[in-house]
């Protein structure tokens, strides 16, 4: 057996990777192909035109890419900026500092914006050094739309606002990992310059994609930026795009079949019902941690994550124990606390082809794990607010009217 055998169905819930639909299973289940026949760069147009709507742009560039986040991070920085090039970024929990980490190494100079972990991107922060660099030394502001590390949802339609305000020409770089296709993300009415996820995210789909977005103002200062790159230097992209054939090496067929039958769910449903699902998912959510008497570690409702809830547990209780009880005990995979807040919470991600049933069987393990590991929660209690929420709120599935 090359699985650790557990009864039924494992209840995945940690924030990525997530389930993936039998739909999509079934599309990647098949043969590789030649990527240089006719079906494949007929399959990728589509795909290239359809992935747009999930940014919500009609003006920008895609490109899929046989990546991580991480890998999509490095694209979008390396193809629209040069060595010290200052940037502006924020700093407020484990991805967030990941992609710091990398924005350095790649030798940008970094202005860090640190908040405490648990709140959002400090704006006021931005605002003064907007307002201070009138030469527009700034080249670009990169935010991480949802920092799954804390469940902090940044409010990307304000910074757009305060770059207006101020009349700065900085690109904005937004993570969009554990946003996109699950939380309201509006590429060209934010004037967001580059966009990207991951395909274990909200698409749900298996690891290895990255998709990136690029405005035309990204793709002007890609003419022009002097990193080096060149696994992911968007021109050797835009050359096969010109040939019609698109894939400058070698693409992994089942992803691109798999990314077709996602994309097909995702429109079939209706892009704005999904994030609507994940509203009612996320708030249900929260619903059911305050009745169990614990915090969510977003400090404030404004910044509330519809994808992950990062749960606060008594200082007597070490979360990595609840994590791993859940585990252990009911075939449940819930997140870990990271870095600064290992052992001080755990995460439930509700984000991707999920439901009302299956977030409530997630609940109901967490009520039993939270007993399991000493703290008096009151079996039921979450389960039943999080149920008369959904209850209220969840519609018909239009489909089958
Ligand atoms: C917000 C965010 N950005 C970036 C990443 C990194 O993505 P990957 O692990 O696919 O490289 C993650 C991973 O969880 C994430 O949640």
């Amino acid at each position: 057996m090359d699985f650790v055998y557990g009864p039924g169905k494992n209840h995945l819930f940690v924030p990525g990777p997530v389930n993936i639909p039998e739909p999509v299973i079934r599309a990647m289940n098949r043969n590789n192909e030649d990527y240089r026949s006719p079906a494949i760069p007929a399959l990728t147009k589509t795909l290239l035109e359809d992935v747009k709507k999930i940014f919500k742009t009609t003006s920008g560039t895609p490109f899929l890419i046989p990546t991580t986040g991480t890998g999509a991070w490095e694209s979008a920085l390396t193809n629209t900026l040069s060595p010290g090039d200052r940037i502006v970024s924020f700093l407020i929990g484990q991805f967030s500092l990941l992609w710091i980490d990398q924005q350095q190494r790649l030798n940008f100079r970094v202005d860090v914006i640190e908040s405490e972990w648990g709140r959002g991107a400090d704006l006021d922060a931005l605002a003064s050094k907007l307002e201070a660099d009138r030469s527009h030394t700034i080249k670009a502001v990169c935010i991480v739309h949802n920092e799954t590390a804390t469940g902090v949802t940044n409010d990307l339609a304000a910074v757009r606002k305060l770059l207006d305000g101020y009349r700065h020409p900085a690109l904005v770089l937004v993570d969009g990992v554990s946003s996109i296709c699950a939380i309201d993300f509006r590429m060209d009415e934010w004037g967001v310059d580059v966009a990207l996820t991951g395909s274990q995210k909200a698409l749900s789909m298996p690891t290895g994609m990255g998709i990136v977005c690029a405005s035309p103002k990204a793709m002007e200062a890609a003419k022009t930026a002097k990193s080096v790159r060149v696994f992911f230097d968007w021109n050797d992209y835009l050359k096969f795009y010109k040939l019609g054939t698109f894939w400058p090496y070698t693409p992994s067929i089942q992803l691109l079949y798999g990314l077709r039958t996602a994309l097909d769910l995702l429109f079939e449903e209706g892009l704005d019902n999904v994030i609507a699902r994940h509203s009612r998912l996320g708030k249900a959510t929260r619903l059911a941690v305050e009745a169990w008497g614990l915090k969510n570690c977003t400090q404030r409702e404004d910044w509330f994550s519809d994808t992950v809830t990062a749960v606060v547990v008594p200082p007597y209780i070490n979360s990595a124990d609840v994590v791993k009880r859940a585990w252990t005990r009911y075939n449940l995979s819930l997140g870990l606390g990271l870095n600064k807040v290992a052992g001080k919470v755990f995460r439930i991600g509700h984000l991707g082809n999920l439901n009302e049933l299956q977030l409530l069987g997630c609940l109901s393990g967490v009520e039993m794990v939270l007993r399991d590991v000493g703290y008096p929660v009151k079996l039921g209690s979450g389960v039943a607010a999080a149920a008369a929420h959904l209850r209220n709120t969840t519609p018909m599935i239009t489909s089958r009217i």
